[in-house]
């Protein structure tokens, strides 16, 4: 018999994950934003796309450690919608904070280099994407995984691009860093090299 953890919870999943996206859509067209929409839209979509990058970090340890098996099974749906928010941080960027401008983003782009920290990011979430299919996974056999294991970089590219543009505020950086680094040194402290010459 099909359990409520089975198959058929996945949408029900995917719909409550995705209720802060929709909700950030609904609160601005609201107007609950103004009178600054992009400043704010910027910083509530980029912090939930570190909540996600956040959650897929926790997975391995969670289903190792913890045992929590079943989690394993929500591995694709977490890290493409980790990828989704950034993309809609992205879009918030161009159209709400540089309003389509491209003197803004050239000028930014110039002044601003913590946003290369947060593309690279988003460039391996965007590759990340695109291979998690089985279809890709069977493809690359071995360097599928290796690939994937690159999203530990696009952790460390988001804490870059957070400390990178702290001003006096620190909060956000030091609460995301508080989550993604001791998980990138367990991965590091995981890893054959680490194994093999340390312990
Ligand atoms: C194309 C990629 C990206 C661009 C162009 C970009 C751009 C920016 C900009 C311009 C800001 C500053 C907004 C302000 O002045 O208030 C910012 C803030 C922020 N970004 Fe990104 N970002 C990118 C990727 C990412 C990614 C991948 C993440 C997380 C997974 C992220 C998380 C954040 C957070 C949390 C803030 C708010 C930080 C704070 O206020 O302390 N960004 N981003």
């Amino acid at each position: 018999m099909r359990g409520f953890w089975d198959r058929e919870e996945k949408p029900y999943v995917i719909a409550l994950l995705l209720t802060p996206i929709l909700w950030m859509i609904y609160a601005l067209f609201s107007g609950r934003y103004f009178p600054d929409p992009g400043k704010v839209l910027m910083i509530d979509s980029g912090v939930w796309a570190c909540v996600f990058i956040v959650a897929v970090l926790c997975m391995s340890p969670a289903t190792k450690y913890l045992r929590l098996r079943f989690l394993s099974r929500y591995r694709r749906i977490v890290g493409l919608l980790a990828f989704s928010y950034a993309l809609f941080h992205l879009l918030v960027y161009l159209v709400l904070f540089a309003g389509l401008s491209v003197e803004w983003i050239v000028s930014d782009l110039l002044e601003k280099p913590y946003i290369y920290a947060g593309v690279s990011s988003l460039l391996i979430l965007i590759a990340l994407a695109i291979t998690s299919t089985k279809k890709m996974m069977k493809r690359l056999g071995k360097n599928w995984k290796k690939l994937h294991q690159c999203v530990y970089i696009a952790a460390a590219c988001v804490v870059a691009h957070l400390w990178w543009q702290v001003r006096s505020d620190i909060t956000i950086a030091l609460a995301v860093s508080a989550f993604i680094v001791p998980l990138l040194l367990l991965r590091i402290w995981q890893s054959p090299t680490f194994q093999k010459y340390f312990k």
